[in-house]
């Protein structure tokens, strides 16, 4: 099929890859010059794994990049627009969406159709396609496939969809999307675009309370002498309940989580529904950073005034360089605030992060970072973190104190090494 993507941010990329490697003609177009001449050449402007090898795989043969709008469209059977939703006072901002299709509607082929992949709330495909309709000069429908990929396994989520959404009005547009979508697996909901864009929201706004519950749990946990790991793992075994997402540490972060929860509360708020839930799960959330601040606080004799603390990791999540809402932000400034000497290291996202956080010294190696500090923050769970070399470590720094932001280490081994640790929950 011929296809086209609107917007070569992280969605957008993927989305044309896997359509590319499912054997697709994918037209690529993003306003951005420096990133498209970037894409022309092979690179990606963002780090996630195996997306470089099947851009080279795809590229001038199925896969095209432009910032010429009718180039991209005017073939297309399909066009995904795929641009940012972000928001502003909690609301998500729909004038990229509007724009992508005001760009699109002049150059569209007959009966195209149009999937928002953007994340946007219930009823914008209608408004969307009401300013289509002023420029559009042929009949096209616009439909809502949601995206669920997650940043560091992209590729694979995209590729094993557990469920793939199609919101459309017509039987034709979801007969064709479901040929489009036939060589993926997973089970098919076939829903009206509302439904679709809200089971979009729903899931990000499930997956953020699940991990709000694991955080107050582990605070529990460690009034009582629990081990969170343990009552969390005895919980999630309930397959009702499940133990993905029940990880407690210092809350989540990223493009995604924080965004959605925020434009869903807005958007109940606006249809006159006080969405408590989920304003509780967003106040845990941040809590957890105070919490955690405290511990860090605690175990550094009550003062972490001049004490030089190691931060490992930076990224919201391992595998990705994205600094978005990446708790490691607040953390190092409320530290840097009280007066540490912070010091910070990262595999991939010291670039990203220098833009965003000044008060700290950055390093490349972790045990370099770690030679003389009082204190070791595990904030993102990097495997090089996972694995570091304790006895080393113990050697290089100057108080043996660790605080594990998500409760990736071994209590008992640290103990044993002559660690002090501290965990949430645990
Ligand atoms: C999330 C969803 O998982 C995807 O399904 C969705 O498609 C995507 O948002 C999106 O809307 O585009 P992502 O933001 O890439 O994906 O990252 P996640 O792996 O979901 O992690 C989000 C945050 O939650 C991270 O900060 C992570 O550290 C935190 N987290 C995750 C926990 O604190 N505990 C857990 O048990 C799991």
């Amino acid at each position: 099929m011929e296809l086209a993507v609107v917007g070569a941010g992280y969605v957008g990329l993927v989305t044309a890859l896997v359509f590319a490697q499912l054997g697709n003609k994918v037209r690529v177009v993003e306003i951005r010059a420096k990133r498209v001449s970037d894409l022309k050449a092979g690179k990606i402007h963002f780090y996630e794994p195996g997306l470089g090898e099947i851009l080279l795989r795809h590229l001038d043969k199925n896969l095209f990049f432009t910032n010429d709008y009718s180039e991209a469209v005017s073939k297309a059977e399909v066009i995904f627009i795929c641009v940012g939703t972000p928001t502003r006072q909690g609301r998500a901002d729909l004038s990229f969406v509007y724009a992508a299709g005001r760009s699109i509607a002049l150059s569209l082929k007959e009966r195209a159709i149009v999937v928002v992949k953007s994340t946007v709330p219930p009823g914008t495909n209608r408004s969307l396609a009401k300013k289509m309709k002023k420029l559009a000069k042929n009949s096209f429908e616009v439909a809502s496939v949601p995206e669920f990929l997650r940043e560091g396994r992209a590729l694979w989520d995209a590729l094993h969809p557990m469920r793939v959404v199609i919101g459309a009005e017509s039987k034709t547009a979801s007969k064709k999307l479901l040929a489009l979508h036939r060589p993926l697996p997973g089970k098919r909901v076939i829903c009206s675009p509302e439904s679709a864009q809200l089971i979009k929201y729903a899931s990000n706004a499930f997956l953020p309370m699940k991990i709000s519950f694991a955080n107050s749990i582990a605070a529990l946990c460690d009034r009582l002498g629990a081990d969170v790991e343990d009552v969390l793992k005895g919980v999630g075994l309930d397959k009702r309940i499940g133990v993905d997402f029940l990880g407690a540490g210092i809350g989540y972060g990223g493009s995604c989580f924080p965004k959605d929860v925020a434009a869903l509360i807005h958007l109940s708020q606006r249809h006159g529904h006080n969405f408590r839930l989920l304003k509780a799960t967003a106040k845990t959330n941040e809590a957890q950073i105070d919490y955690f601040i405290k511990k860090i606080i605690e175990s550094c004799q009550g003062d972490v005034k001049e004490k030089i603390i190691t931060v490992l990791g930076l990224s919201f999540k391992p595998e990705t360089s994205d600094m978005r809402e990446a708790r490691s932000i607040p953390i190092i400034n409320e530290l840097s605030r009280l007066g540490a000497r912070v010091r910070v290291t990262d595999p991939v996202a010291i670039s990203e992060a220098k833009g965003l956080i000044s008060t700290v010294e950055f390093f490349k190696d972790p045990y370099e970072a770690l030679t003389g500090a009082e204190a070791m923050v595990l904030v993102t769970e990097w495997k090089d973190y996972q694995m570091l070399d304790f006895k080393r470590v113990k050697m290089l720094m100057k108080e043996p104190v660790v605080l594990d932001g998500r409760n990736i280490y071994n209590r008992k081994q640290l103990e044993k090494l002559g660690f002090v640790y501290k965990g949430v929950g645990k």
